[in-house]
């Protein structure tokens, strides 16, 4: 079992689909959770409630990871509030829907901002707390198919996944040798406010079974979090700078 009891996690992007998964199944595990949010104050704080009821410590704090101020801001706080930190999830992210062809420098800016410059701000901020967690101290970044395939609409979400990928990786040689680890998670289709929003949504969610390989079950937010659980514990300690695809075998499927 994994028991995570003693352990403080900061989840970005943890007031709504998979980050909020993840805080949840933290906490499940027994850490201490920190929710971080930038719009969804309401939602961030009956996560933080949620984590409250199992017994565990949880405090919400808003943020815009793009913004360095803003993520060294949340990161004194973490250790103002939990006296350190173990875990490190970086969940938020952003990006509309749409062709490269009408992509704009705004929409470039905003998601690079928010996708990419935010794992450089939060590691620079965290690797202190992270690197004197005690065990080794871990980082698990979510990525998704874009990253290696062609998706429609999805060029800029993409671009800025795989950038994340190259990043975690240079983070792990940066800090292996510290005491982090650097992982990713790449997830399949879930179903969240984000993907629903996708032109053609229910035809590609109704799609999924044809390609996993897990019969008709449906990833859901929980299965990547249970994933990201197994990056954000000990029986990870020896997996470093990888990534791990949980997607009911979609991505391996002619
Ligand atoms: N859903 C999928 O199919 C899928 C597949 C592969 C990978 N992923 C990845 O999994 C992660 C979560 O995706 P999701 O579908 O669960 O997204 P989502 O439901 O749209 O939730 C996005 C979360 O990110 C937060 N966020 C957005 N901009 C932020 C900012 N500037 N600062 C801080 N927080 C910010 C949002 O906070 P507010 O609520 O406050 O706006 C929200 O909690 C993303 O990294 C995504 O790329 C998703």
């Amino acid at each position: 079992m994994i028991d995570l009891t003693g352990k403080v996690a900061l989840v970005t992007g943890s007031s709504r689909g998979i980050g909020k998964a993840c805080a949840l199944r933290l906490a499940e595990a027994g850490a201490d959770v920190v929710v971080n949010y930038v719009t969804s104050g309401r939602e961030a704080e009956e996560v933080a409630e949620a984590i409250a009821a199992m017994g565990r410590k949880a405090a919400c704090i808003r943020a815009d990871v793009g913004e360095q101020e803003d993520v060294e801001e949340m990161i004194g706080f973490v250790k103002a509030e939990c006296g350190g930190l173990d875990i490190l999830v970086h969940a938020a992210a952003t990006g509309g829907f749409r062709p490269l062809a009408v992509t704009t420098q705004r929409h470039f800016d905003a998601a690079m901002h928010t996708n990419v410059l935010s794992f450089v701000h939060l590691l620079k901020a965290a690797a202190p707390l992270l690197e004197s967690a005690a065990g080794r101290g871990k980082v698990v970044v979510l990525s998704s198919h874009g990253t290696h395939m062609a998706l429609p609409m999805y060029g800029l979400i993409g671009g800025t996944k795989a950038a994340l990928v190259s990043l975690a990786r240079h983070w792990a040689l940066e800090l292996g040798d510290r005491g982090v680890n650097v992982n990713v998670v790449e997830a399949g289709l879930v179903e969240t406010d984000s993907t629903r929003r996708l032109p053609g949504a229910a035809e590609m969610f109704a799609g999924r079974t044809t390609k996993t390989m897990v019969g008709e079950r449906m990833l859901e937010a929980a299965d990547v979090a249970d994933a990201v659980l197994f990056l954000a514990s000990p029986l990870s300690d020896l997996v470093q700078g990888q990534t791990l695809v949980v997607d009911g075998g979609a991505a391996i499927h002619v």
